[in-house]
Formats: structure tokens, sequence, C-alpha cells
């Protein structure tokens, strides 16, 4: 079978950087350009030294003179939206990790996937862990009434309580179908008890040295249950990109969330 051809739309980033050798290194996949505001020059020597594609800013550019079944974008979401356009006007897939759209965004792109009749994979989360992570604890919070969040990343997030945790928390209590219970005591509500989400308080830790982890602790009389993820470097949403890249030229619809690909 042929290798699937991807073109990496934001190549320079943190992410994208990490897609360009995971796409380069896969033998079902092959890198045919690259797209990036910061494109120093118009070739990218690929990673094994087995010769340049085209890097440009322009993505319609690089669709044009490249052909590919699958466009990766980790940009933002300013980008992205413009990106799915393109693609979509083009009959080409996408795997998107960029984060941020709004609801409207993400209605605009199930309309483009079925009017074009293209795949497009949009997950806020591609680490298998901590898609794991989210699956486990709504199974555990089907049992055990009281929980916490601890959610703990690098010093330079904007945001806080992060979205992977409050995705976590509504998805527990999504699963449990009532609210977790509050603690005993009463008057145990200072700013230092966290954000409270669907029942359960989230604290945000910011340090440098951190790059993202997270917690679930489950208590109960005379037990408690701990479910935690951690990412070490940017590896890790290296294996849910490319399965996505692998399942998003099968499967021409919209697809929220890397569960939906891992059948969870
Ligand atoms: N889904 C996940 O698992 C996951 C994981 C990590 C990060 N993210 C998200 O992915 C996005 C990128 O993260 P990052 O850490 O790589 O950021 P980054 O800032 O390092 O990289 C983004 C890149 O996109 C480029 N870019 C911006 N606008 C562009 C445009 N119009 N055309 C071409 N290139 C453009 C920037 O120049 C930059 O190189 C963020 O939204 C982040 O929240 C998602």
């Amino acid at each position: 079978m042929e290798p699937i051809k991807v073109v990496v739309h934001g190549a320079a980033g943190r992410v994208g950087q990490e897609v360009v050798k995971a796409v380069c290194q896969d033998p079902e996949t092959r890198l045919v350009g690259a797209v990036e505001l910061k494109a120093p020059s118009d070739k990218l020597i690929l990673p094994d030294g087995s010769g340049a594609i085209p890097y440009l800013a322009d993505l319609e550019e690089v669709l044009e003179a490249c052909l590919p079944d699958v466009v990766v974008d980790f940009t933002i979401a300013k980008a992205s939206i413009p990106a799915v356009r393109a693609c979509a006007a083009h009959g080409v897939n996408m795997v998107i990790g960029t984060t941020g759209f709004t609801p409207a965004d993400l209605k605009e792109m199930e309309s483009l996937a079925a009017t074009r009749k293209i795949g497009i994979v949009v997950a806020p989360n591609f680490a298998l862990g901590a898609v794991l992570m989210i699956h486990l604890a709504r199974i555990a919070g089907r049992f055990m009434d009281h929980a916490e969040i601890i959610e703990l990343h690098h010093d330079r997030k904007l945001d806080a309580p992060s979205g992977t945790s409050l995705t976590t928390a509504r998805d527990m209590a999504g699963a449990r179908g009532k609210p977790f219970l509050p603690p005993a005591a009463k008057g145990a509500d200072s700013a230092s008890r966290g954000e409270s989400t669907e029942g359960i308080n989230i604290h945000s830790v910011r340090l440098p040295g951190l790059m993202a982890h997270q917690e679930v602790i489950f208590g109960a009389p005379g037990q408690t249950l701990s479910i935690r993820h951690d990412t070490i470097n940017r590896e890790c949403y290296m294996p849910g990109v490319m399965l996505a890249v692998k399942e998003v030229v099968k499967r021409k619809e919209f697809i929220y969330g890397l569960d939906k690909l891992l059948g969870l």
C-alpha cells in the first residue's frame, strides 16, 4: 500500500516538530510538505536526510503542490479554521490537535466534513495515557462518591484550570449521572480548596520543571484511589496523532476526541 501523504501545518512549533519526526519515521506515512508562518526557507530538509520537501507559509500553495492525503494541524485556533476551509475545498482530510475552538468552530468543521466527504479528527488531548486516565476516572466515579483533581503544569501555561481537568470532571459527572458529594465539614470552601466543577474540586499547580500532569483522587470511607498521568515530553502525543492519521483516511466524518478512535 502507498504511504499516506502528510503535510504538517505549524511545522516549526513545539508539537509540529515532533509530528514532522514521527511522520518521517513511520513507514506507513510520508511527509510531503510543511507549512509554517515562520518558515525560514522554502525547503525543509527531511530529518533522515532523504531529501527536501516544500516548506512555505501558505497552506493553499502547499496543498496544490504536494497533494497530501492528510494535513496535521498544531497551530492556533485562528489559523486552524482557515486551514480547515482550505483542506475541505481541496478534499484533504485533517487531524487537528490545536485547542481553543468555540462550539461554532466545531460545528463548522462537522458540517464541512459532511458536505465535502472528508475525515476530520479533532482531539484536545492526543496523549493516550491522558485519554485512558479520563476513561478510568469515568468508571471509578460511578462507584466512589468523593473526588478531587490536582492538575500540574509548566509555568508558561496561560489557562487554569486546564482543559483536560475540566473535561475529566464533566465526563466523570456525566458517567455518574449525579453530583459528587462535598466534604463532610461545613465551611471547607476557602480559596485554597480549588475551583469546584461538578462537585469536584480542581487544584492547579504551575511550576517550572513540570510539563503536564494530572491526578484524580477518589475518597470513600477507609480508602482512596488515585489515577495519575504524567507527560514526560511531547513525544507522548505521537502515537495518538499517528493513529489518527491512519484512521482519518478511512473515515469520511467528523470525530471529536481520541477516545472515539480507541473504541473506549
Ligand atoms: N491536542 C493535544 O494533545 C495538544 C498537545 C499539545 C499542544 N496542543 C495545542 O497545539 C497547539 C500548538 O501547540 P505548540 O505547543 O506546538 O505551540 P507552538 O507555539 O510551539 O507552535 C505553533 C506553531 O504554529 C505556527 N503558526 C501559527 N499560525 C500559523 C499560520 N497561520 N500558518 C502556519 N503556521 C502557523 C507558529 O508559528 C508556531 O510555530 C496549541 O493550540 C496547543 O494548545 C494540543
